[in-house]
C-alpha cells in the first residue's frame, strides 16, 4: 500500500521541533523594548554589520577554535547567510575576465552553482574529486598546473571598476572543510595546510561554507574535543601567515543550522583588509549590512552565552543521537543489500554535520532508486548526481550510486520508517532484476 505520509530525507533543514523559538521569542521582545537596541536594529546600521554580534562572534569563534591569536572583531562581518555572503564575495573579488576558473569540491553543494553561474562563470566550473580525507589537493594541484600551463595569459578584458577595498583573485576554490555537504567528509591537518599553500601558488580565494563545525561530535574512535582549526586559521599563521593583506581564505558562517534558516543570518571571517573590501560590495553600501534588526535577536542571545552553550550541549547531542539512529537502522535494513555508508559512528574518527553519504551496490543506479522511492513508498531521496558539478565533473561515474540522506530534518521514528521503506524500494528493484 502507497503510505499516505511523505518522509523527506533530503531536505537538509533543522526539524522544527529542535527551533529554539522560546529563546528567540525573548530575545527578539528583549531587543525591542530596549532602544538603544532597536533604534540601531531598525535604522540604517554599518557596512560591517552590528557591532556587538560582531564581537560576540568573534569570542564564540577564539573559544571554539582555541585560536592562536584571539580574533577580534575587524576580521569578522555580518553577512545575511552564507548564500548571500557567496554573491557577494564574487562580486568584490572576482572579475569574469580576470578570473579565470572556478575549483570546487565534487560531489558539492548544489545550490551553489547558480550563484557562481550569476557572476559570470558559466561553464567554468570545475569539480575536483573527493577521496578519504575530502578535497583531493594533489588533484586540484595538477588541474591547476595543467589549465595554467595551456592558459598562462590573463585576458584583457577587465568587468570590474578597480577598488582600493578589493583585488581580483586569478581562480577561486569552493569546498566545505568539516562535514561536507553532501558526503559528511572531514578534511584533516595537514590536508587543509597543503591547500591554502595551493591557494597561495595560484593567486586563488578558498571560498571555506564553515557551517556544519559547531555540529561536531566525538564517535567510537575520536574524542569530542578534536575541532580542526579552519582553513581561515591556518591562512593567518602558515609560513609566516599570508602573503598580501587580502590572504587566500574566506571562512563563511552560518546560524541556518544553528538556530533556523529563515533568519538569513550569517557572518564571514578573514583578514581585517578582505573583510573591510567585502562590507564595500555595492549593494551593502547602499543599506549597510544584510539581516541588521535580525542580527540585534540573534546577538542577544549571543550576550548571555546562550547559543554557544545551546549548541554545544543540545544541538550536538541532538545530532549524535540522530545520527546513530539513522546509522544503526541503515546498517540493519540496508545492510543486507549491500549498501555501505559514511561516515559511520561507530568507525569514523569524526562525525558530524546533517549527512550520510550512502553507496548503493553496483547493481542499482541512484536515479532508479529515487524514482522508485518516491513513486511507491512516498519517500523524498537525495540522489548523488544532483551535487554534480555542472560541466566539468571528474566524479559523476561514481555519484550514480551515491544517495544522500539528511537526519536532522524529519523526526526520530520517521528517519527508521524512511530507512525502512527504502529497504523495500531496494528489495522490489533488486526482486524484478532477478525475476528478469
Ligand atoms: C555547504 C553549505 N553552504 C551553504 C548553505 C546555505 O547556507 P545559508 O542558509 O546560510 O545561506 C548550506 C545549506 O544547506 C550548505 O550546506
Amino acid at each position: 500500500m502507497y503510505p499516505a505520509t511523505q518522509i523527506d530525507l533530503f531536505q537538509g533543514w533543522p526539524a522544527i521541533s529542535m527551533l529554539p523559538v522560546d529563546r528567540l521569542k525573548q530575545a527578539t521582545s528583549a531587543a525591542l523594548s530596549d532602544e538603544t537596541i532597536f533604534a540601531t536594529g531598525l535604522e540604517y546600521g554599518p557596512n560591517e554589520g552590528h557591532l556587538p554580534m560582531r564581537k560576540n562572534i568573534a569570542k564564540w569563534l577564539t573559544e571554539f577554535y582555541e585560536t592562536s591569536h584571539p580574533i577580534d572583531a575587524d576580521r569578522v562581518c555580518t553577512t545575511g547567510g552564507a548564500s548571500q555572503n557567496l554573491a557577494c564575495v564574487l562580486q568584490v573579488f572576482t572579475d569574469p575576465g580576470q578570473t579565470k576558473m572556478i575549483w570546487l569540491v565534487e560531489p558539492t553543494y548544489h545550490l551553489g552553482f547558480r550563484t557562481f553561474e550569476d557572476a559570470g562563470f558559466m561553464d567554468r566550473l570545475r569539480g575536483i574529486p573527493e577521496d578519504e580525507d575530502g578535497l583531493d589537493v594533489a588533484a586540484l594541484e595538477l588541474a591547476l598546473e595543467a589549465f595554467e600551463q595551456d592558459n598562462p595569459i590573463t585576458s584583457d578584458t577587465v568587468y570590474k571598476a578597480e577598488r582600493p577595498h578589493g583585488k581580483i583573485y586569478k581562480h577561486v576554490i569552493y569546498c566545505v572543510p568539516s562535514f561536507s555537504n553532501p558526503s559528511g567528509k572531514t578534511m584533516p591537518r595537514a590536508r587543509r595546510e597543503e591547500l591554502v599553500r595551493v591557494a597561495r601558488r595560484f593567486d586563488a580565494l578558498v571560498v571555506a561554507d564553515d557551517v556544519y563545525d559547531f555540529l561536531s561530535w566525538g564517535t567510537a574512535l575520536g574524542s569530542q574535543n578534536s575541532t580542526l582549526p579552519r582553513l581561515v586559521d591556518i591562512d593567518r599563521v602558515l609560513d609566516g601567515g599570508p602573503h598580501d593583506r587580502f590572504g587566500n581564505v574566506l571562512s563563511n558562517g552560518s546560524f541556518s543550522k544553528l538556530i533556523g534558516p529563515g533568519c538569513r543570518v550569517g557572518w564571514a571571517e578573514g583578514t581585517p583588509s578582505f573583510i573591510h573590501g567585502l562590507s564595500e560590495a555595492g549593494s551593502t553600501r547602499s543599506g549597510g549590512a544584510p539581516s541588521q534588526l535580525m542580527s540585534t535577536f540573534v546577538n542577544e542571545m549571543l550576550e548571555d552565552n546562550f547559543l554557544p552553550e545551546y549548541v554545544s550541549q543540545w544541538l550536538v547531542s541532538e545530532g549524535r543521537r540522530r545520527h546513530l539512529l539513522l546509522a544503526s537502522a541503515i546498517k540493519a535494513h540496508l545492510g543486507p543489500f549491500g549498501v555501505t555508508f559514511s561516515p559511520d559512528p561507530e568507525t569514523s574518527a569524526l562525525a558530524g554535520g546533517y549527512y550520510i553519504w550512502i553507496r548503493l551496490p553496483d547493481t542499482l543506479t541512484s536515479t532508479q532508486v529515487c524514482e522508485g522511492a518516491l513513486k511507491n513508498q512516498n519517500l523524498v531521496l537525495g540522489s548523488g548526481e544532483t551535487f554534480a558539478v555542472p560541466g566539468g565533473n571528474s566524479a559523476a561515474g561514481e555519484l550514480h550510486r551515491r544517495l544522500r540522506l539528511c537526519f536532522m530534518w524529519e523526526d526520530e521514528g520517521r528517519l527508521v520508517e524512511g530507512v525502512e521503506r527504502l529497504g523495500l524500494v531496494i528489495q522490489d528493484i533488486l526482486g524484478n532484476h532477478l525475476s528478469d
